[in-house]
């Protein structure tokens, strides 16, 4: 094992009280490409020999101090990736897994990561399948109970056009419940309907909201996956029936919505509520986590969801291209540290 990595350091700590949304156009004043010291496992954590790591806007908001949770001043970022575990008290040693970093990211040569956690892959699990199964797969698993306990047989999401919300939308047309996608730009709207879509909503276009409210009288959904927190979801929300549930789960919208109708709370027994991954997997029991990846896997191996990739930057040239990459529509960007 060598003494030194190479790795993207942060360079602030903590929150910056900041909310400019999941894009970024120079990581030089939250990021350094820097030699690190390979961090050594405690007591039940591994430590993973990346191979390839995700970027997603979790890891933008948390570099930029707008996550749920602080930055700590000269660790490496990244959340989630593939690779192999090379030490720790476990049998996994050897073995390819899914993980997400703790204390040390994955934008990384290596990374640590509790052993708890680790994800072990099936061989014909392809690398950004593998290196993205935790976070959005996870969090579409979870938020799809939520539309099949609301008992109706469509739901709305917007930011449709994202992974997640394609992973969305699979689950949708997989399992009966008609997915009713909202997207801003009018070019993804057949990329969705063939996806499976039983209706795009185009914001924007002027007719965006007359349109959703004649959808939503036919359709009647009760759960709203809002990842984007606009002016338009809020509309959208006091547009939609009795008993309603607007989950909040991302913000890559900066605009801060007006709740014009908060009576429908009180009277049509509306709900506002957030949804993170991390609560849910402290609250929900293990054999849920253990069955969902298995699904997971079954799903991207037999093609029912699939990675859509933007493109992968070597570590050493991440600080360059890696803002480029995340302009690129319709894809994710990755990180190898192996180049
Ligand atoms: N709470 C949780 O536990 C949890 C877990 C996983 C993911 N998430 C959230 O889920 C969301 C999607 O993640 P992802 O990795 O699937 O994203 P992604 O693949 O990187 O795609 C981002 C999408 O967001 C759209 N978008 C960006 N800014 C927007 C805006 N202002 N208004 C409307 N749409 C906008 C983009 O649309 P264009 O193509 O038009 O640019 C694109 O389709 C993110 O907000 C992420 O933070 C939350």
């Amino acid at each position: 094992m060598p003494d030194m990595m190479k790795a993207l350091i942060q360079l602030q700590d903590g929150y910056s009280n900041t909310q400019t949304g999941p894009t970024v156009d120079d990581l030089s004043p939250y990021l350094a490409y820097q030699d690190h010291p390979v961090p050594t496992p405690g007591d039940g954590q591994a430590l993973i020999k990346v191979h390839l790591a995700s970027v997603n806007p979790s890891d933008i908001h948390f570099i930029k101090g707008e996550y749920g949770q602080p930055r700590i001043k000269g660790m490496p970022a990244g959340f989630e990736a593939v690779g192999e575990v090379v030490a720790g008290d476990t049998p996994l040693i050897g073995q390819r897994v899914s993980c997400y970093a703790r204390g040390s990211g994955t934008w990384a040569e290596y990374a640590l990561a509790d052993i708890s956690g680790l994800i072990p892959c099936r061989p014909d699990l392809a690398e950004p399948d593998a290196a993205g199964q935790l976070v959005n797969p996870l969090t579409a698993i979870a938020m799809f109970d939520l539309v099949k306990d609301s008992g109706a047989d469509s739901f709305i999401l917007n930011a449709a056009g994202s992974q997640l919300g394609k992973f969305l939308i699979a689950l949708g047309r997989d399992q009966g419940i008609k997915p009713i996608a909202v997207v801003r730009r009018a070019a993804q709207a057949q990329v969705l309907r063939d996806l499976g879509a039983a209706e795009v909503i185009v914001t924007g276009d002027g007719n965006g909201l007359n349109q959703a409210k004649s959808i939503l009288k036919t359709l009647k959904p009760l759960i709203l996956l809002d990842a984007v927190g606009d002016q338009f979801t809020a509309d959208l929300f006091f547009a939609m029936p009795k008993y309603a549930r607007w989950v909040n789960y991302g913000k890559l919208s900066t605009e801060p919505p007006q709740l014009t109708q908060l009576g429908q709370l009180i009277f049509q027994h509306k709900v506002i509520e957030g949804f993170w991954l991390t609560q849910w997997m402290q609250h929900v029991a293990p054999e849920r986590i253990a069955a969902a990846f298995g699904e997971i896997q079954e799903r991207f191996v037999s093609g029912k969801w699939t990675t859509d990739v933007a493109g992968i930057t070597p570590l050493s040239e991440a600080m360059d291209k890696l803002p480029a990459l995340l302009e690129q529509p319709d894809g994710k960007a990755f990180i190898d540290p192996r180049k």
